[in-house]
């Protein structure tokens, strides 16, 4: 092994792929994942507190009554940050902690912890990058008919511009919505997440209702700060065809447009790509002039991506009997061939680079933020305390050369934040997946900065990742 005299030379003169200045090296968070304090000072119940209170949800059993405790150590977590060398920090902004019920006036409590956050984020000369809603819905608007009520895009609107006025005077970058594709499959497809449905219907009106919020929320943020940069936050996963063969391509063709761009072109274009092989539009409960509403001319599109999916066109018999393909006719899985992480997603760096040059060529080069991009890996601390969590660090590395290199080949992208800053409650797994760059010992909440994360505040203060 090097000494360390020896691994610093080394380490400085290790051929590194620059990035532009200015680049925001950031880490990303949730406010459920990370906040606990569920019900403290005047907050109200979320669809994700009730779903994690019922037995049998989240598969370790835990919650995020206490996650990482965050409302009451944001000041050390910010400290972390700083260790980090965090030019920008992306967290998200509890609903029901600023309007317990989701509507009406705001609770001032909710308010000043942001304030207080934001302010303390300024000193340390980090940007703050809110996101208005991170999955965890009141409780109380879900009861009203959640994502499938159309009301909920002026309630959304109303919540924007509460914040508005409250940041807006210090908060330059916002984010609308994170990952509707995932809340409104997860939530009211496959009901494996918060509030639990499994309806075609439902899933249909609500990426309708998301979307109208997202124009709503876009128009709410703009009327209060008219020179805010607001953005919205996609999952997105590059769709493959499984073969060379037409219907697999054409196949994955619809895969990308449910994936990638049901939130996307809407907000962009003003209209649906074609996911589908007929309009839904009659179960969308589209009415007159919704297609200007959902427009939203996005000052940044945030990309937060995991892993590739691999698309093929599904038998006839199988087409004729399962009532999804008739509509959506693609079988969508995840690759298989990369090595996998602790949670069981491939590896594949390549996708980040594929995904963000086919958005940067269909959509004229838009201005791009890499929101989350992160892998799990369970490593714990070795004998002397250390968290050695090498995957990580290439994990990351391998991305972030991709990255540069889509950024060579002409992406215009500004940012890149690791998922996660600290390991959290991971929604449905609970808290048996680690995805931080400092690991978190839950019941004691110390904080200890991984390999992943001294490698991780190198290449934010040199602005250059080391070459592969
Ligand atoms: C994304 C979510 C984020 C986190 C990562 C692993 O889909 O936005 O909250 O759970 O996955």
């Amino acid at each position: 092994m090097a000494s360390p005299l020896l691994a610093r030379a080394l380490e400085t003169t290790t051929p590194a792929v620059s990035f532009p200045k200015g680049f925001y090296w950031g880490a990303a968070t949730a406010a459920y994942q990370i906040e606990g304090a569920w019900n403290e000072d005047g907050k109200g119940e979320s669809i994700w507190d009730r779903f994690a209170h019922t037995p049998g949800k989240i598969k370790d059993g835990t919650n995020g009554d206490v996650a990482c405790d965050h409302y009451h150590r944001w000041r050390e977590d910010i400290a972390l940050m700083r260790r980090l060398n965090l030019n920008s920090y992306r967290f998200s902004i509890a609903w029901p902690r600023i309007q317990a019920d989701g509507k009406g006036k705001p609770n001032p409590k909710g308010l000043d912890f942001y304030s207080r956050l934001v302010d303390a984020l300024l000193k340390a000369r980090i940007r703050p990058l809110p996101t208005l809603y991170h999955w965890d819905l009141p409780q109380k608007l879900e009861d009203a008919g959640g994502w499938t009520n159309r009301d909920l895009a002026g309630w959304f609107a109303d919540y924007a511009e509460i914040m508005a006025r409250a940041l807006g005077d210090r908060v330059q970058y916002w984010s609308l919505l994170n990952e509707p594709a995932a809340f409104l499959s997860l939530g009211y497809l496959d009901g494996t997440h918060a509030p639990g449905r499994q309806s075609i219907l439902d899933f249909l009106r609500g990426t309708h209702v998301a979307n109208l919020a997202q124009g709503s929320g876009y128009r709410a943020l703009k009327a209060v700060c008219p020179q805010a940069r607001v953005g919205s936050v996609f999952s997105m996963s590059p769709c493959e065809p499984a073969t060379d063969s037409k219907d697999d391509r054409v196949a994955s063709e619809h895969a990308h447009a449910i994936t990638n761009l049901w939130f996307l072109e809407p907000a962009l274009r003003g209209r649906y790509p074609n996911a589908f092989l007929f309009s839904p539009a009659a179960f969308m409960q589209i009415h007159r002039d919704d297609m200007d509403r959902v427009r939203a001319p996005l000052d940044f599109i945030g990309i937060n991506l995991y892993y590739r999916t691999v698309v093929s066109a599904p038998p006839l018999g199988e087409r004729l009997s399962n009532a999804r393909y008739m509509l959506l006719p693609a079988r969508m899985t995840r690759g298989q061939k990369g090595s996998k992480t602790d949670i069981g997603w491939e590896v594949w760096p390549r996708s980040l680079y594929d995904m963000v040059m086919r958005i940067t060529r269909d959509y004229q080069r838009p201005v791009l933020e890499i929101t989350e991009n992160g892998c799990a890996y369970n490593d714990g601390p070795g004998a002397d305390g250390k968290i050695n969590d090498a995957r990580r660090v290439d994990y990351h590395q391998q991305n972030l050369a991709e990255l540069a290199r889509a950024m060579r080949d002409g992406a215009d992208v500004r940012g890149y934040h690791a998922w996660t800053l600290m390991d959290n409650f991971e929604w449905a797994e609970g808290l048996s997946q680690r995805f931080g760059l400092v690991y978190v010992d839950f019941a004691t909440q110390k904080r200890t900065v991984k390999a992943s994360g001294e490698w991780y505040a190198n290449v934010a203060s040199r602005n250059a990742v080391p070459s592969l």
